[in-house]
């Protein structure tokens, strides 16, 4: 049994999968309410709550397996890219159950992570397939020839897609988190209702600025009062324009490669607008979308584990390498 680990940004989140991708137990803390006064993540809060929630946490996702940490064998943690406070309160712990019981722990890339998620469950996707990965920080189009790796072929000049969605929905007055907000607004809305142009930057790259800032002078122009009328068309236009941006993209970059398996994960993948567009897409189910640890323990199979004194100096990363 794998034991994952993830606490890059707001969620506190331990599950427990077997080595062929059952997935055990999958808890999730979110943080989101705490944060949401603030209309977006603090860091300095997000690592204080980590560290209250990652030991109840990994003790729930254990319990729910019947099992012990006597019967895991392997652990994977997120050591990047995210927030290091956050980051940090997961690899310590991580790293002191590695060390005190002598389990072979493996640093996991969130990023990676996000791909894994395709690899669990009763029918896992076989490389190769081209990948959308777009979530709160990235907003990325990978080429994966096989599990454990894969290649950049585009990647956000700007803002990532979710945060495209985040700050859109500030815009409107939608509470944050903003992308389930919108998603779900939208269906009361026409998405034809307004042109919300997405900039077309070249190769298969993304940039999302553009759409913002033009969502900022429709709802400039349209008042308060115009606003409130008009909220619903302007998330379904806003989110159209998104979708299609990055649909658009995903096909180009499976042209270009010759792939035609194409897949989506991150937690903009939980769009249901995005969802509808792309009937052949592979696509995790919801609760694997956004942040969680069974990808992170799904992708801690396809990496070696690090020799037991190198696993104490294991650091976190902020960026993305
Ligand atoms: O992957 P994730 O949980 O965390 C990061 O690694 O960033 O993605 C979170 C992002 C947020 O920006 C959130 O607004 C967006 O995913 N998101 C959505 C939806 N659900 C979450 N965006 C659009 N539609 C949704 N239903
Ligand atoms: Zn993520």
């Amino acid at each position: 049994m794998i034991l994952g680990i993830e606490t890059s940004c707001d969620e506190t989140a331990a599950a427990v999968i077997t080595a062929d991708g059952r997935v055990l137990s999958s808890i999730v803390a979110s943080q989101a309410e705490l944060h949401a006064r603030y209309g977006g993540v603090v860091p300095e809060v997000a690592s204080r709550r980590h560290l209250e929630l990652i030991g109840p946490v990994i003790c729930e996702a254990l319990a729910g397996t019947g099992a012990g940490l006597d019967d895991i064998t392997r652990i994977g943690v997120t050591c990047g890219p995210g927030l290091i406070g956050a980051l940090l309160v997961g690899l310590s712990a991580a790293k002191a159950i590695a060390w005190s019981r002598d389990i072979p722990l493996v640093p996991v890339d969130h990023l990676q992570g996000h791909v894994a998620s395709l690899y669990l469950g009763a029918a896992p996707v076989e490389p190769p397939f081209v990948c959308l990965l777009a979530s709160g920080g990235h907003t990325q189009l990978l080429a994966v020839h096989r599990r454990g790796s894969a290649e950049r072929l585009g990647t956000t000049l700007d803002d990532a897609a979710g945060e495209a969605f985040d700050k859109g929905a500030r815009l409107l007055g939608l509470p944050y988190p903003g992308g389930a907000e919108i998603d779900a607004l939208a269906q009361q809305g026409d998405p034809d209702a307004f042109r919300f142009p997405v900039a077309r930057v070249p190769g298969l790259d993304f940039s999302f600025s553009g759409v913002k800032t033009s969502l900022l002078y429709t709802v400039r122009d349209l008042g308060d009062a115009g606003l409130a009328e008009r909220r619903a068309d302007l998330a379904a236009s806003y989110q159209r324009a998104i979708v299609r941006a990055l649909t658009r993209r995903l096909h180009e970059a499976a042209e270009a490669t010759g792939v035609d398996r194409v897949a989506v994960v991150g937690g903009v993948a939980s769009n249901t607008e995005l969802r509808a567009a792309l009937p052949d897409a592979a696509l995790v189910p919801l609760s694997l979308c956004t942040d969680n640890a069974a990808m992170i323990a799904s992708a801690a199979r396809f990496t070696d584990p690090l020799p037991r004194a190198e696993a104490l100096i294991l650091d976190a990363y902020a960026s993305a390498a």
